[in-house]
Formats: structure tokens, C-alpha cells, sequence
């Protein structure tokens, strides 16, 4: 089992979005993928429970032991795919954590799924907390996304600079373009400036485009909405990149 985790303590920069195409494509590709909605927002519990509402289990019964993780999952409608739905108690998830220092428990929480779970992938808050630490050591591999602005820049840096003082392997974060709009110049510069700006970061670049957006309408993944388009070949192509760092 293979843990990934999409995040940035930035909001609105598709984390949410790559995290539900690319579990989608992994799910196809025959990786048995778990994703796990940890913002309590909801939002990627939102697109892939479709017509059926689901309603996510209290954290406080995983906190006590009381519902095995298993009892968490929810099916998506999609083969291979499942998901765990967020609830609004996670918001006190950083409280809980807190409280206990010595054991990831977002590992141990996953540790009896390592049978028959081929893939997590983990969609986050935008925070810079103890959730967050305890995901960037759970995850094999976080991937970042990064509007290419000055300000998403900086929240990269930021992330790095955190990562440092935990003592987490920095080779473990892959950064990425998120949300390009090659018509504004600032962006231009920043994608044409990759190898200066964002060096470490993967070479797919997820473009902004109306077709992400739609996935609102009936929580469809792009890849069913529009296969041709430009944003479905990014996330197909997002998504190799991620199986070779697998
Ligand atoms: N590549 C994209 N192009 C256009 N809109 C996007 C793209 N990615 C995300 N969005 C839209 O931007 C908003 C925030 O995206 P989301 O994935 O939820 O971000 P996050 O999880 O980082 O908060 C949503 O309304 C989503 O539909
Ligand atoms: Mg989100």
C-alpha cells in the first residue's frame, strides 16, 4: 500500500480537484484507491458520493477505537474506487492530534487497510498544523499544486521551510503548476521560468480551464466529462508521473 497526499496550506489551488482526477485514474489504471476527504469542507466526499449522501462517521469513534476504519469507507460508484468521507469534526482533527505526540495516527488509522488497498490518497486542509505534519510523515509522496503567482510561490517556500524544522525528507514533496492561465503574463513568466522558480516541481502543469470546473455539476472526474481536453491529458499526464514515484 502507497500512501499520497495532495496539499498546500493554501486553499483554492486544486488540490481537491487533482486529488479526486487522479484517484479516479488510479482507480482505473486497477490500483485499488482509497481516498480519504481529511478537510472538513467536504469537498471531495462531495464529488464522488454523487446522488447518494453520505454521511461521514464522527472522528471521535476512530479516535476511540469504537468503529474500525473499515466501517469509514464508502463506495464511489466507480470500480476500485472507495472513499472515506469527511465530517466536521475533523476541523477538531489538529486538537486531537495534538494531544498525542508520539504515533502518526493517520498511519496507524490506515495500517489495517494494507491488504486490500493498493493506493491512499489523501485530499487535505489548508493548514499548517499538526495534521498536516502527521500527513507529510505518512505520505510517500505529497504532491503540492502552485498557481503560478508570487503568493503561491511563497507558500511553497514556506511549506519547505516547515518541512526543514520537522526533520521531514525534503525529496518527498513534488510541487506542481496548478490552475496555469498562459493568458496572464505573470504566469507565463513564472512557467517559463520553471527551472529558476519551482525547480523541484514535476513537469505536468495542470491548466486552469472551465472543464475542472464543471466537475461541480455532477462530481463526475474530467476524465469522463471531457477525455479530449486539454485539462483531461494533464491530469492523465499528472497522474504518470505520480505511478513512477510510486
Ligand atoms: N485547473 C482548474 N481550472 C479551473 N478551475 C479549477 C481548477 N482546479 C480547481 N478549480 C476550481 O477552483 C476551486 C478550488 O479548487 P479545489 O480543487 O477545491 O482547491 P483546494 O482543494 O486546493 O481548495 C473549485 O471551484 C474548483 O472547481
Ligand atoms: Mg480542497
Amino acid at each position: 500500500m502507497r500512501t499520497i497526499a495532495f496539499y498546500s496550506m493554501k486553499g483554492g489551488v486544486g488540490k481537491t480537484a487533482a486529488a479526486v482526477n487522479i484517484a479516479y485514474l488510479a482507480s482505473q489504471a486497477g490500483y485499488s484507491t482509497l481516498l480519504w476527504d481529511l478537510d472538513p469542507q467536504g469537498a471531495s466526499s462531495w464529488y464522488l458520493a454523487g446522488a447518494n449522501r453520505v454521511k461521514g462517521h464522527k472522528l471521535s469513534d476512530l479516535l476511540k477505537g469504537k468503529t474500525p476504519i473499515a466501517e469509514f469507507i464508502h463506495e464511489s460508484g466507480y470500480p476500485n474506487l472507495d472513499f472515506i468521507p469527511s465530517h466536521t469534526s475533523f476541523r477538531n482533527l489538529d486538537l486531537k492530534l495534538d494531544q498525542d505526540d508520539s504515533t502518526n495516527l493517520i498511519k496507524e488509522w490506515l495500517a489495517p487497510l494494507s491488504e486490500e488497498t493498493s493506493l491512499v490518497v489523501l485530499d487535505c486542509p489548508p493548514s499548517l498544523s499538526r495534521l498536516s505534519e502527521q500527513v507529510l510523515k505518512a505520505a510517500d509522496a505529497v504532491f503540492v499544486p502552485v498557481i503560478p503567482t508570487w503568493l503561491s510561490l511563497n507558500s511553497w517556500e514556506q511549506l519547505q521551510a516547515f518541512a526543514k524544522e520537522k526533520k521531514l525528507k525534503p525529496s518527498r514533496l513534488h510541487p506542481f503548476y496548478s490552475m496555469a492561465d498562459r493568458r496572464k503574463n505573470l504566469h507565463r513568466d513564472l512557467i517559463d521560468g520553471q527551472d529558476e522558480y519551482l525547480p523541484k516541481g514535476l513537469k505536468t502543469i495542470i491548466p486552469n480551464a472551465s472543464v475542472v470546473e464543471k466537475m461541480g455539476e455532477n462530481g463526475t472526474p474530467v476524465e469522463l466529462i471531457a477525455p479530449a481536453s486539454v485539462a483531461a491529458d494533464a491530469y492523465r499526464r499528472l497522474w504518470r508521473e505520480i505511478q513512477h514515484l510510486l
